[in-house]
Order: structure tokens, then sequence, then C-alpha cells
């Protein structure tokens, strides 16, 4: 009976730790690849629910300790993670946004209604001035993203000329009595937001000749005209980047691209952000990972068009969206935010550096409080969710050299008849001159070992972070706001073999050391 309970026993750690598989991977130093742009680790602030009002914006006269208006603790939490870019004023909310509402004195401003999300009132108190504070507070570049669907070129125009103009005009000295007497620097501007869908229902060549129309009349002083973006395709569609590479190309920097990860990949029934099985993990790991099939087939299509690689590919707006909160808003798209988030943030960052030399922005979808949130905020209380901590994990990576990697022997993770791979990885020399590896584990129930080689050198360790937790959807509350954060980690090569223990459904970055 007890060597029966010993056996017992033993089965259920087995159980508990299964055998580790050897994964190798091993990174060419010699052949550095693209940098990674640090904009690839971009954000996007809407005017979408608490994303911006509560969430980053109190105003002035907030009890909530703020500067100019801006939340210190989130202001101070975003500093963190070095956020290079911030998109905004949308999204759907950018077509319908008309930048005179946003200027002039706050109290006097006009309160629209939020037609797209919520249906709530709109007082305009974050316009054109507010944005810039916080974009020069956290030492950001801006992204403004003007109205083509529901605005005119004149409009638009206006908005770029009373952003950028410097000397005499009328609307610089507008912008002056407003409060700012140097020109704002606007990094880019989008032209429209999601032709094919909110900004207007239209076809990728009605788009595009759009497109070029109000280009034409985008004027700024030299050295300070921003650069332009078209608004191109989402998910498996490469039609809107094989038509605007041909007929919108010209003064172009990027065209943008959306991509959102659903468990299920049905709008109708998401699935839950919280609470679910292995097989939406399973399913969500699986949609995140087509992101990199579609970029592939979209920068076939710019390489063909645009073979002197003028033309980035911009993903500005990419993440989860699981089916709302209950009892929330569902105009506000407002959703927990777990280790599952974590990694699926890790996974495209990697698949964004295998396409840093077209891949130079992205966006995810949002900042604060909307879908795959870095920061949630209640009242006076803030809380960072994985998502979060995954970035800041990867800010060694931001303008980083690529280099390349080589995943061999990898265990692929399966569920039912179906599998993604076990191992993602990832490597770039840092701009302090260190050799980074990020390693995503996909599979929740089994940890792996990482042979790390370094192709001609001598790895002696490595030293980082790892972020795990026991359960698939562990995220942190504000009764637990540290429920799951990052841990440090270290390893020693032995006999010359460095091997990495990559926890299961983990995210690990490190730093190589020779
Ligand atoms: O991020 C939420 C919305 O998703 C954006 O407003 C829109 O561009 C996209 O459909």
């Amino acid at each position: 009976m007890k060597a029966l309970k010993h056996t017992i026993l033993a089965l259920g750690i087995l159980a508990a730790f299964p055998a580790c598989a050897q994964v190798y991977v091993t990174v060419d130093a010699a052949k550095p690849g693209p940098v990674i742009n640090k904009n690839v680790y971009g954000q996007f602030a809407e005017h979408l629910g608490t994303g911006i009002y509560e969430g980053l914006w109190v105003g002035p006269q907030s009890k909530i300790p703020n500067t100019k208006g801006w939340r210190n603790d989130v202001v101070g939490a975003l500093k963190e993670l070095k956020v290079p870019l911030v998109r905004w004023p949308g999204g759907c909310f950018a077509d319908e946004y008309h930048w005179r509402d946003g200027i002039g004195d706050r109290g006097k401003r006009p309160v629209k209604v939020n037609t797209h999300w919520g249906g709530v009132p709109e007082n305009n108190a974050v316009g054109t001035h507010e944005f810039f504070d916080l974009v020069e507070m956290l030492g950001a570049e801006a992204y403004v993203n003007g109205n083509l669907g529901s605005g005119t070129p004149q409009e638009m125009a206006e908005w770029i000329e009373y952003m950028t103009a410097d000397g005499k005009s009328t609307l610089a000295e507008l912008r002056r009595k407003n409060g700012r007497d140097k020109p704002f620097k606007v990094h880019y501007f989008g032209i429209g937001n999601e032709a094919w869908g909110c900004g207007g229902n239209m076809k990728p060549e009605y788009y595009a000749n759009l497109y070029n129309h109000y280009a034409t009349f985008l004027k700024a002083p030299n050295g300070a005209r921003p650069k332009m973006v078209a608004s191109g395709g989402n998910d498996a569609d490469t039609r809107w980047t094989e038509v605007l590479s041909k007929e919108a190309a010209r003064g172009t920097d990027g065209i943008s691209y959306h991509y959102y990860t659903l468990p299920t990949g049905v709008w109708e029934k998401k699935g839950a952000a919280t609470g679910f099985d292995e097989s939406q993990w399973f399913s969500t790991v699986a949609n995140t990972m087509k992101i990199d099939q579609y970029i592939r087939n979209n920068v076939a299509v710019l390489d063909k068009n645009d073979p002197e690689k003028k033309i980035g590919f911009y993903v500005d707006e990419w993440g989860t969206w699981y089916d709302v909160e209950p009892g929330t808003n569902p105009g506000f798209l407002f959703q927990r935010n777990t280790l599952r988030d974590a990694v699926v943030a890790a996974l495209n960052f990697n698949i964004f550096h295998d396409h840093a030399e077209r891949v130079r922005m992205t966006n995810i979808a949002q900042m604060v409080n909307v879908l795959q949130a870095m920061i949630i905020t209640d009242k006076d209380k803030m809380l960072l969710t994985p998502t979060y901590h995954a970035y800041r994990m990867y800010v060694p990576f931001q303008d980083a050299t690529s280099l390349p990697v080589a995943v061999t022997n990898d265990v692929p993770y399966k569920h039912g008849d179906k599998s993604v791979p076990g191992i993602s990885a990832s490597a770039a020399r840092g701009k302090d001159g260190k050799m980074y590896v990020a390693l995503v584990n996909t599979n929740p129930g089994k940890a792996s070992d990482v042979v790390l080689n370094v192709a001609g050198g001598n790895v002696s360790g490595a030293s980082g972070q790892v972020l795990t937790a026991e359960a698939m959807d562990a995220h942190n509350t504000f009764e637990r706001p540290q429920a799951i954060k990052p841990v440090s980690y270290s390893a020693r090569a032995e006999n010359g073999k460095l091997t990495l223990k990559v926890p299961a459904k983990a995210v690990m970055v490190v730093a190589v050391e020779s």
C-alpha cells in the first residue's frame, strides 16, 4: 500500500513537472540584419471609453495628481516603457474628429456625441495642445491621424498648418494665442483610418484617389512635413497594399495595416478574456501567429511594387480583442489582460522583428483601459498588466540590430489535431552593445530547455527576466496588483553549454554574456 502511494505520488510529481524538451536556438551574430525601429513599440490612444478620459486625462483641477491634466501615475509608468510613439485621436474616432473643436478655452469647447464609441458626450477637453503635452512628457513621437471620412482636404491642410507653421500665418498666430509659440513636431500623419470600414466604406481605388487628393494640399515648412501614412487593409487582405503601393505611393512613408487576435476568430462571439480553457489558449496563440504570413504576403506585394523599399508596412492597430467585460459599456471595449496577452504580445514582437525591414512602426490597441492595454485604472488606482510587463522586458529591442536566429529540434505545441511552434525566438544587438535573446514558450503545460548557441562564439551565461504564472489567465487586480510580474532569471554555461530553462507559458528576455 505504502509502495503504491509512493508510485502515485511520483506519478503526480511527474505530471506536475513533465519532462523538458531540449530545443536549440542558434544566433548568428556575424550576420546582422535590419534595425528594429523603436516605433515597432508604438502605442495607440483613441477617444474611446476610458482610454483617454479617466485613464490618462483627468484635467488640471483633478485631485488625482497630474501634470497639465495628465495623470502622473500613468505617465510615470508609461515612461518606463520608453514609449517611442503615440497614435491619436483614432481609430474610427479620427474620421469623425474635427480638430477645431479641440483648441482654445477648454470650458468653451463644443460637446459632441462620440457616435462610434458608446454614444457618450465628448467634451473635447483633450485636443491638439493637450495631446502634444502628453507626447512631450513621454518623450515620444507624435502620430496624428487626420479625418478623411467626414472632413475636407481644407480642414486637414489647415490642421497641418496650425501644428507646423512657423513665422506669419493666421493659423500659427491662433496656435500662439492658444499657448504654443513654437510649432509642434508632427512625426507621422495618417490620412484617414480603415477606409474600407468605419472610415468611409470605400474601395481601395477610390481611397487611393482621395489619398492623393488630400495629400496634395498637406503642406508644411521645410523639414516639418510629417511622414504621410496611407490607410491600408487588414487581416488576410493584400489588395489595399497592392493598389496603394501603385496608386498612392508618391510621398507616402507607409501603408497601414490592422490585425486583431480573436480567440474564436468570430466577431459575434470572440471569446472571454479570463476563465478560458486550453482550446482558447491554443486558438489565440494560433490566430495571433497568422499575422506572420499576412505580413509576408503584404511585404511580397511591396517588394514587387516598391523594390527600393521606400514604403514601410505599419501595423498601426493590433492586439487581442475579446468579448467585453460583463457589466461594462459594450462601446468601451474594456477587457481584462492576462498572461495570455503577454504571450501574444511577445509572439508579435518576435514576428515584427523578423520583418524589421518593412515593419517600421506598429501601435498596439490600445494604451490604457481599452482592448489589450498596458495599464488599467479605476478612479485614482492603477495597475500594470502582463502586456505592460512584456513591453518593459522588450525595451532593449528598441532600435536594436536584429540578428538571425535558427530554432531547431523544436517540439511543436499540439492541441487536438493542430499544432503551433513550441518556442518562438528572437535576437538582436542592443544599442548598448549587448546581445539580447527573447524566448516565448507557447505550451501552457510543458517547460522547455533551450540550449543557446552563438554561431562562431562562446556563451558563458545569460541574465534577464521571465514572466509566467500558474494559471493561463493569471492577471493583476486592484486587490492583488502584483499577482503576475516578471522575476529575475539567470543561467551559467556548463561545459561550454548554456541551457535556459523556459517555463511553460512564459516570456523570457535575457542579455547574453560571452
Ligand atoms: O481599436 C479599436 C478600433 O478598431 C479602432 O477605432 C478601429 O480603427 C478598429 O476597427
